[in-house]
């Protein structure tokens, strides 16, 4: 039988021993970025801007569109970002995805996942999956913004947190934002948020919330 040949990986972290392969896709994308804006632009050329930070690493990502009103289309999307080579490229793959063919509707540009990024990606290192959050959420907060400056009320859509840990005041966002950074159990989760540990009624939900995003971010 043929032995499959193992890929060479791109990087080996010699502290760990950890190693990360890019996609041919992720590696175009990072050393050819699409779309990307090297100066921020004047606020009057595009028609609406989201920004979002990580708080996984700190990094910030801005996006600018320029919408089609008569269509609902997304005519442009532009974006800057001093995140990391994962972040560059899978907002460089939505940049792509969103503005391609006639552009993206935008109710089916507020629908698009993370997954659906790293799928057109060929894949990223698990470890980098919060990096790929960044691209679609400023895109979310810039459709927003469109709709409020263009009193489009009714098409907001309020992504709110909800506190768990009432000592804690953790939410659902920050657990989310931990499984993003690796974590995978409650150990994981309480050493990044101490979720629980003075609130122990908050266990469960807690549990029920890291199975729903590594389900929804990692598919297991
Ligand atoms: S965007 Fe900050 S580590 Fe990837």
């Amino acid at each position: 039988m043929k032995k499959s040949k193992k890929k060479k990986p791109d990087i080996v972290n010699k502290y760990t021993g950890e190693s990360w392969v890019y996609t041919p896709a992720v590696k175009s994308h990072f050393f050819k970025p699409r779309n990307l804006l090297l100066e921020n632009p004047k606020t009057t050329k595009y028609d609406a801007e989201g920004i979002v930070g990580s708080p996984a690493c700190g990094d910030v990502m801005r996006v600018w569109l320029k919408i089609d009103a008569k269509t609902d289309r997304v005519k442009e999307f532009k974006w800057r970002t001093f995140g990391c080579a994962s972040a560059i490229a899978a907002t460089s793959m939505l940049s792509v995805m969103v503005s391609e063919k006639k552009g993206m509707k935008l109710d089916d540009a507020m629908k698009i996942k993370p997954q659906d990024i790293t799928a057109r990606l060929g894949g990223l290192p698990n470890r980098k999956i919060h990096c790929s959050v960044l691209g679609d959420k400023a895109l979310r907060a810039a459709i927003q913004n469109w709709f409020k400056k263009t009193e489009q009320y009714d098409r907001i859509i309020t992504e709110s947190k909800r506190i768990i840990d009432l000592n804690t005041k953790t939410t659902d966002v920050d657990i989310e934002e931990a499984v993003l950074d690796g974590a995978r159990t409650l150990q994981d989760v309480q050493k990044k948020t101490k979720v629980g540990i003075g609130y122990p009624e908050c266990i469960p939900e807690v549990e029920e919330l890291i199975r729903f995003y590594t389900e929804k971010y990692f598919g297991n």
